[in-house]
């Protein structure tokens, strides 16, 4: 690694016209954050002394919506060029620093490739470089007949013969920041775009005798830049498939590593097993032997040794308790703590509710804002009245509890330890422990009924 402090530019001032959106194109997402956000932390990992962006197209939008005030957010009010970005930068540059040039659009860079890159930078120029089968587009590494790398021609510059060449620019370059004002103070635009080319400085370190050294990185996927839609969906699915391999190496099972989507971070335990179609967002964390069906979308929640989640269920902003079962079809939501063995069934939503140890709401319920205690069974049906249109109140069932099935608990309302409520009851003050409350209209019969039958044709037009 080399001795001098590291600044790093990430260039994202671009307008991006081919994603067709009124979204600055470094502000897309790639599994659930900003392409830029990406850069942005690869570049952390290298604890640089300085970090700058420079912005452009899009305005204010984009460093309002990264939000990060540790960032020298630069402005590129006219976008000239990739060397006028970087000029943009220069006064925060000091002389003995090394410069690592990245793009905002380039998401899937590895540290260690830009570790091994900055290496040399005290010495040399430092490129990454690619072969492309393809290479249309790109700026061509030009070398000499000794292989020594003398210049970068722009596709749109190249003669036919270096259009042939298959080694092209990455982009992402590093060097001493004394050097690159020196060279960046000699561009000019005299070229088929008319821009001042940050590339133009490789000619001019050659002429310097300044050494190029060139690295690659290990997959040519982390070089792929996001100009199109098509260009980013298939960033994702690299980036996909890169999280479930490595999932996959911690001891992570997976009906399918191309259908799992993580938009956040995810931490395993041992021998947990995801069916297809996983949809991860912000923090989750499962312990060991946990299983998730086809089909959920966890996000924001902690599930502890062995829960089992059965298929399409929704869990966010909840901790689930060791061995416990969750769905099918459940929806637990924000603020909602389940204690172990518990068992939560089928359409049951449940928010901002603690549930005790063993407790079971199996079928059809909604229970928001209360407290259960152990041993409590919800029955089929069961509704808290939380909310009488301005307030939310709480309910609190005790332990071992039997609540009927189509029962309404209307908040706030208390159901003591060992209660049972009749079904159907439409509870609206507290039901004291150990007995039996029930609200219901005594059942009648009336004999010698008849059903109304349906009245005969021509009585009325029909
Ligand atoms: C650039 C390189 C080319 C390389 C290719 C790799 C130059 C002259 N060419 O070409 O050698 O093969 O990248 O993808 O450097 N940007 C700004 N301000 C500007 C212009 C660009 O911030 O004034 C940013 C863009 O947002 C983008 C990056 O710089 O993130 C590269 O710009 P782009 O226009 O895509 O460069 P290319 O022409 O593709
Ligand atoms: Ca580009």
């Amino acid at each position: 690694m080399a001795k001098s402090e590291l600044n790093i530019l990430i260039l994202a001032a671009g307008q991006g016209t081919r994603m067709r959106s009124r979204l600055p194109k470094v502000l897309h997402p790639l599994a659930g954050r900003p392409m830029l956000q990406h850069v942005i932390e690869t570049a952390r990992e290298l604890r640089p002394h300085g970090l700058g962006v420079i912005y452009g197209h899009g305005g204010e939008q984009v460093p309002q919506q990264i939000g990060d005030e540790s960032i020298e957010w630069i402005l590129q009010a006219e976008q000239l060029g990739t060397g006028h970005a970087v000029m943009q930068a220069l006064p925060q540059v000091a002389d003995e620093q090394i410069v690592l040039v990245l793009y905002g659009d380039v998401p899937l860079l590895e540290a260690d490739t830009l570790a091994m890159l900055v290496e040399h930078a005290d010495q040399a120029l430092c490129l990454l470089t690619v072969h492309l089968p393809d290479p249309t587009g790109y700026g061509r590494i030009v070398r000499d007949e000794h292989g020594r790398v003398t210049a970068i021609v722009e596709h749109k510059d190249a003669t036919d013969e270096q259009r042939r060449i298959t080694e092209v620019n990455t982009g992402i370059l590093a060097v001493n920041g004394g050097r690159l004002k020196k060279w960046l103070g000699r561009l000019d635009n005299n070229n088929a775009q008319g821009e001042y080319y940050l590339t133009d400085i490789i000619a001019m370190a050659v002429a310097d005798g300044v050494p190029i050294e060139v690295s690659h990185p290990a997959e040519v996927s982390e070089v792929l830049g996001v100009n199109s839609r098509q260009q980013l969906a298939a960033l994702e699915r690299e980036y996909q498939l890169r999280q479930a391999t490595r999932l996959m190496s911690e001891g992570v099972s997976l009906a399918d590593p191309a259908r799992l989507d993580i938009r956040g971070r995810l931490h395993c335990g041992q021998d947990v097993a995801l069916d297809i179609n996983l949809v991860v967002e912000g923090e989750v964390s499962l312990a060991d032997n946990v299983t998730v069906g086809p089909n959920c979308v966890l996000k924001d929640c902690t599930l502890e040794d062995g829960v089992q989640v059965l298929p399409m269920s929704v869990i966010e902003g909840a901790h689930i308790g060791a061995g416990s079962r969750i769905g099918p079809f459940a929806r637990i939501r924000p603020g909602t703590e389940l204690a172990g063995q518990t068992h939560i069934g089928n359409f049951v939503e449940l928010k901002n509710s603690q549930v005790g140890e063993g407790s079971k709401i199996n079928h059809l319920s909604y229970v928001g804002d209360t407290i259960i205690g152990k041993q409590s069974n919800i029955g089929a049906g069961v509704i808290t009245c939380n909310y009488d249109g301005a307030n939310k109140h709480r309910t609190e069932i005790g332990d071992n509890a039997f609540v009927g099935s189509d029962v309404q608990l209307v908040a706030p309302v208390k159901v003591g330890d060992g209660a049972t409520i009749g079904a159907g009851t439409t509870l609206t003050s507290d039901a004291p422990e150990n007995a039996l409350t029930l609200s219901r209209t005594k059942q009648k019969t009336v004999t010698g009924w008849k059903r109304p039958t349906k009245q005969g044709r021509g009585t009325r037009d029909e």
